[in-house]
This record gives structure tokens, sequence and C-alpha cells, in this order.
């Protein structure tokens, strides 16, 4: 009896609990996708909520309402939002804001709404096909470091570059809802990603942790697929999932891994995309990969399995279709492999754990500079 009562007050005070917690924005909103055209912004609320996104500017007097709509239902009674927000024009200012409504109560008949909500007005610039130029900061292998993500992000102006690309293994592994958040998603939103998007690569430590399906709801990934190819001005950037690193058939992976396959089918696609009048036309070719083509300590050990992989199957391929570098992280380790060292047409260039690099790509070649944590340059060239 008393065991009973016990449970019942302490049911009573959950559901107190519960109901006294206050909507608000969680995390974000963070910028996702950016083209020409369109953004995805990405936020999360507190409690279960309806929420839009008003957006103003250009040719906009009055703020336009986009919500996620699918077959005929407003996304709502939902804690994450992704809003697409599209019809814009190349290089223009907008400026956004969130609205969320709480629902107290979804009963099939009758909805009760709570409290709304607002955020401040932040602004974002779509990305211009023309521009001649394109840079960005590229950092990896945080692990769970928000601090060092912000001490890196601090090394350049932001506001100079039209990206963040995160090369993977931003954190761990993923088995709490709240290790992107954590490693990498919040720290960006205290820095940029309100206001100018990131692209996050997944490193074979994204893969690892019972959430690590989930992954995909959390960043921007054009044609639901973690590799991609996306064109800024006079560059392509390929983004490759580089799987783990040891085999498939590792005890710990317990026999649900299968990217021996997956890399396969993304060099048959990249040999596709590369046979394209739009790739052969672009000026600079640059690769993103996690583990880099290339393998960097003992063959034999099963670290090495994906590197191996990817030197046999992709190297060949980017000599032929006519990379100009490919950027890897993973090996904690800076590393440069010049042209022609280890029959590459194109240097090979991995970034250590404790480095940003800011890149820019425009007629004259691609500039790479790399600083560390202690502010030490390791690298500040023109690759051409
Ligand atoms: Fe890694």
């Amino acid at each position: 009896m008393k065991t009973k009562l016990i449970c019942c007050v302490m049911l009573l005070l959950c559901t107190m609990a519960a109901s006294a917690q206050k909507l608000s924005f969680n995390h974000g909103p963070y910028l996702q996708n950016m083209g020409s055209d369109e953004v995805t912004i990405y936020f999360t609320t507190s409690t279960e909520a309806y929420s839009w996104v008003e957006v103003i500017g250009d040719k906009w007097t009055k703020p336009q309402r986009f919500a996620t709509v699918f077959a005929g239902q407003y996304d709502a009674y939902t804690k994450e939002n992704r809003v697409r927000v599209t019809g814009l024009r190349p290089g223009v200012q907008y400026r956004y804001r969130l609205i969320s409504k709480e629902i107290k109560e979804y009963r099939p008949y009758k909805v009760t709404y709570g409290d709304s909500i607002a955020s401040s007005w932040e602004h974002f610039t779509t990305l211009n096909p023309k521009q001649k130029s394109f840079s960005f900061l590229l950092t990896n292998d945080g692990h769970d470091k928000p601090q060092k993500v912000k001490n890196l992000l601090g090394k350049f102006p932001i506001n100079n570059v039209d990206m963040v690309f995160y090369l993977g293994d931003m954190i761990s592994y993923y088995d709490k809802e709240e290790a992107p958040y954590y490693g990498y998603i919040d720290p960006s939103v205290e820095m940029f990603a309100k206001n100018k998007p990131f692209i996050s690569i997944r490193g074979n430590h994204e893969m690892r942790g019972k959430l690590t399906r989930n992954y995909m709801n959390l960043i921007g990934c054009p044609n639901n697929r973690f590799y991609n190819i996306a064109y800024f001005g006079n560059t392509v950037i390929v983004m490759l999932d580089t799987g783990e690193d040891k085999p498939d058939t590792q005890p710990v992976y317990a026999g649900m891994n299968c990217y021996d396959g997956y890399r396969m089918e993304q060099l048959e696609w990249l040999r596709k995309e590369a046979a394209t009048k739009r790739f052969k036309a672009a000026k600079n070719k640059i690769v993103l990969m996690h583990i880099p083509p290339l393998v960097a300590d003992d063959p034999n050990i099963p670290e090495e399995h994906a590197a191996t992989e990817l030197e046999k199957h992709f190297k060949p391929l980017f000599n032929e279709i006519g990379i100009d570098i490919a950027i890897s992280g993973h090996t904690h380790r800076y590393i440069l492999i010049e042209k022609g060292e280890r029959d590459n047409n194109f240097p090979i260039l991995t970034n250590d754990n404790k480095s940003i690099m800011r890149v820019n790509s425009d007629s004259k070649g691609i500039h790479v500079k790399i600083v560390n944590e202690k502010d030490e340059v390791l690298l500040d060239r023109v690759f051409n």
C-alpha cells in the first residue's frame, strides 16, 4: 500500500514537472542545404509544438511563412524541425525568425494550443552561382570537444567565407540524442550557423552507437545520401562517405556493416558524375573524404582496411578524372603527399585533429592555409 502511494506521488510529480516545462527553442537555428534559391532551417523545441519560419527580404515586403508539409499535413506535434525555404534569389540577403506554438494536448477531435514563442530575427545570404571564388573553413576529428571547435573556428574570420565543412569524427559515437549537438552543432550555432551554413561529412565515428541511423535527421543530406557533389562557381566539391575503418567482418561491428559494397557504389556514382559536362568544365575539383586514399600506417592492421580500399580503387579514379586535391582527416596527423609521390596525380592532404584550414578556390587555384590551436601555420600554399 505504502509502495503504491509513493508511486502515485512520484507519478504526480513527474506529470507536474512535464507540464511545467516551458516551450523554448533548444537547438539551432542552423542553416543546411544552402543553395542559390533555397535553404533549410533546422531547430528543435523543448516540447511538442507546431512550428514554422517567417522570411522577409528582397522583394518580399511582408514576412512569408514557410512550414514543412507532407501529404496534406503540416509537420506538427514534434520537437525536431527542418523547414525548407524556397523561391529565393541568388546572392540576396534575407532575414528570418522561428515561430512555435506549443501543443498542450492533441486529441483526435480537439487540439489545445499553449504558449507561442518567436526567436529573434537572423539573416542569411543565398549563394550566387556566378561567384568567381568559393571559400570555406574545414576542421575534423573534434571528438566531443565543443570548446576546441569554437577555438579553431575563431582562427579565421567566418564572415569572409561561404561556409564551414566538418570532415568527420566531430563526435566519438552517437548513443545519446545530445551528442551531435554537444559535440559541434551547438558551438556552430553559437559561432556562425544561424547565418552561414555548414556541411557535415561523416567520419567512421559518426557511424558508431545505437542512434547512428538517425544522423540524417540532424544534417542536410541532398538526395537522402551522405555522399554528394556540389558546384560553387567554378569549383566542384565531391563529398565521399568513406565508411568504417576496419573490415565489415570485425566483431565490434556485430555483422551490421557493409561498407565495402557501399564504397564501390560511390566509386561507380563518381565515375558517372565525372563524365558530365559540368564536372569537366569545373576549374577546381576538390574531394573531401574523412579517411584518406592513403595507407598511412602498417597495411596489415585492421584499422587500415578502408584506407587500403580507398587507395586501391579511388586513387586511380581520381587520377583519371583530374582531381586537383583530396582533403581528409582521420589520422590525427598532418600529412601532405605531393603529386606523384605515390602514383597520385593530385596532392593528398590530411588535416590533424588540432587544426583548421581555410580554403579559397578561384581562377588562380586552390589556396589552403592551415592554422593549429597554438596559432602555428602548418601550410600556406596555392595548389594549381
Ligand atoms: Fe576517423
